[in-house]
């Protein structure tokens, strides 16, 4: 190998590493944009009558939603049967598995928890 050669073939390689470095990171950048945003989810469909902190609003009060930030609320119930309600609905919710995927619901079912960690 002339040295012209081998310092062609070495940027070559530099390149190579630089432009999979970039795309690796511009995949990793889409895949972020696409996860599920539980609180965006959670604050569209279910803070209407759940309330955006888990208390229920007057609308949800009528209805007789349960308070989410409630720690007696948060034991009582299993990831389960959250996922199920939210899946299937209950007497006086509907369920959501026609607006939402099953992982926006997971990610709907995650927020509730969180809201149960949240001291208001
Ligand atoms: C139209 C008002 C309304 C909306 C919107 C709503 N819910 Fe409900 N939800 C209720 C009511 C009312 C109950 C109480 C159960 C019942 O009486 O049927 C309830 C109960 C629940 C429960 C408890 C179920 C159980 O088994 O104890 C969970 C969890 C829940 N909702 C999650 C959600 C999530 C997540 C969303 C958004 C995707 C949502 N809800 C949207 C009214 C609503």
């Amino acid at each position: 190998m002339t040295d012209t050669v081998r310092n062609r073939f070495v940027l070559f390689v530099l390149c190579s590493i630089a432009l999979a470095v970039f795309i690796s990171g511009a995949i990793d950048l889409f895949a972020e944009e696409k996860k599920v945003d539980a609180r965006r989810i959670y604050n569209n469909n279910c803070a209407k009558c759940h309330g955006k902190f888990g208390k229920p609003t007057k609308r949800g009060q009528r209805l007789g939603t349960p308070t989410f930030s409630s720690r007696f609320w948060q034991v009582s119930v299993t990831d389960e049967r959250i996922i199920k309600a939210i899946t299937y609905g209950t007497k006086n919710m509907p369920g959501w598995r026609k607006e939402l995927t099953p992982e926006e619901i997971k990610a709907a079912a995650r927020w509730v928890r969180v809201l149960g960690k949240k001291r208001r």
